[in-house]
Parts: C-alpha cells; structure tokens; sequence
C-alpha cells in the first residue's frame, strides 16, 4: 500500500510572516492527519519560519523527550506522553522548491543539498516546468539534481509533464518517457528508494484546466512503466507518483482515489490553509 504524499509548492509567493500566518491555521487543521505524507515547499527564504512553526507545534521530538540525561527516571511514562504527544502533531515536512546539484562553489544566488539539510528540509522538488520553461532546466540538470539529493539524503519530487503542442501531438507517451529516462539516467534502484515522481501537465498548471482522473491514470502508468524498465518491477510498484495541475478541494477526491494517483503536488490551492487541508483530507 503506497502511502499518499500531498506537498504543496507555493512558488514565488508568501514573505516569512505570510508564511508564519499560514502554519498557524493550517497546523491545527491537519492535527493527528496522518494517513497521508504532507509536504509544504515554501520559497527558500519562508523555510526557516515554517520548520520553526512545524516543530513549535508539535513540540520537542520523541528523541529529544527520552535522552535518558533529560530524563534520569521515568522513563516510560516520558515515553509514553512523548509518543502521544508526538501522534497529536501534525505530519507535516517541509520541502525546498529547487537546489543545485554541487556540492558547494562559485555559483551565485544557488543553495545546495547540505544548505537545505542544515535548516531542516527534508523534500526537494526537482525540474518543475516552470523552472524548466523559464529557467533552462533540462533533462540533464534534472538527473545531476537527483542524483544531489538522493546522495544528501533529501526525498526528490521529480517533476515531468508534456506541455499542450506535445500532448495534441499525441506526444505525451515519448515525452515522458523521455524525461524519465534521463532524469534516472545512471541512478541506482537502491540509491533512489526515496524517489517520488509528479506527473504536472503543463497545460494544468495554474490554468484552471485539470487533467480527468483517467489522463492522469494514464500517464502514471507511463511513468511506472519507465520506473520498471529503469529499476526493476518492485521497485515500480512502491513508487509514490502524484498528481499536479489546479488540484482544488473539489477536485482532489476523484483525482486522489483514481488507480495509481499517489497523491497530489499542488500550486495555487496550497496557498490557502483551509483549501490546503480540504484537499489533504480529500
Ligand atoms: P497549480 O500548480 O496547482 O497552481 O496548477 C501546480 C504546480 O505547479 O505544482
């Protein structure tokens, strides 16, 4: 059973106090949800604030509430109210929007894997259509990133979508293949079990225009397929493939519960904490 992942990127939008704003309402709204992965990707500099609000909310971790230094006596019963505690929280993980695939070096106004490591990121999209359209992504640069984050540690949501020409063209089956294959070009089975995928028709994105259930459903099998060929047919069968293009919460129950949907990446719908936790729990 492929657990949902529901992330939320929130592209070039919300300064530091928005975003404070934002997890205040949110955090109690998705409280105790855990039958999804949530994944809110803010914009590099709201990350701080919004790993701060996370772990407010959820207070100090189990670890931190058992370190038998803090803890002389009583053990157990710390371990207890901590597991509790820590079931009350709220299962959410905060994600980058984008990362460079060194290590580190001369590359002006970049953040690499480390960077997002040390404020506490755990997810990184790589090879959104909008970074590939406006900022020279390519096939190449997306497989370098993966590559980056698999090896840091990071979860990648590796982004892939044919854009409207391609899809008329009746194109879309090479496009993602091709932009499959070499996002995992020389990437090992092993090295990439984090690995979740998004299908984003570019045509969907913040178009109103989504894809119906079935589109979507199709192009996942696509995209597993392409998994199997790279990394074998287990390793295809767990893969996290979600869904991205104006999810709304009147649409996310049918997209969510189609065969093969995984869950959802989602753009301007996130924005918002009601609508966001509306389509979290779907
Ligand atoms: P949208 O964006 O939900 O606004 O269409 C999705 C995305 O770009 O990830």
């Amino acid at each position: 059973m492929r657990k949902k992942v529901i992330a939320a990127n929130w592209k070039m939008y919300k300064t530091p106090d928005q975003a404070k704003d934002f997890f205040h309402n949110f955090l109690p709204l998705v409280q105790g949800h855990d039958r999804d992965e949530i994944v809110v990707c803010p914009n590099y500099l709201a990350i701080d604030v919004a790993v701060a609000a996370v772990k407010a909310f959820n207070g100090s971790s189990i670890s931190d509430r058992c370190d038998p230094h803090q803890a002389p006596s009583g053990a157990r019963a710390v371990s207890e109210e901590a597991v509790i505690g820590a079931r009350k929280g709220s299962n959410v993980a905060i994600g980058a929007q984008d990362l460079h695939w060194e290590k580190e070096g001369a590359y002006t106004g970049e953040i690499c894997a480390s960077m997002l490591l040390a404020v506490g990121v755990t997810h990184v999209i790589i090879g959104h259509s909008e970074r590939r359209q406006h900022f020279g992504e390519t096939d190449d640069t997306v497989n370098l990133k993966l590559k980056s984050a698999l090896e840091a540690g990071l979860i990648p949501i590796v982004c892939v979508g044919e854009v409207l020409e391609e899809r008329e063209a009746s194109l879309t089956d090479d496009v993602l293949r091709r932009q499959c294959t070499r996002a995992f070009h020389k990437v090992s089975a092993k090295k990439a079990h984090n690995l979740v995928v998004a299908y984003e028709p570019v045509w969907a994105i913040g178009t109103g225009k989504t894809a119906t259930p079935e589109i979507a459903a199709d192009a996942h099998a696509i995209i597993r397929g392409e998994a199997a060929r790279s990394f074998g047919e287990e390793f295809a069968d767990n893969l996290r493939i979600l869904y991205g293009g104006s999810v709304k919460p009147e649409n996310a129950n049918a997209l969510m519960t189609a065969d093969g949907i995984d869950g959802a990446l989602v753009g301007g719908a996130s924005l918002d904490p009601k609508s966001f936790a509306a389509i979290v729990k779907y």
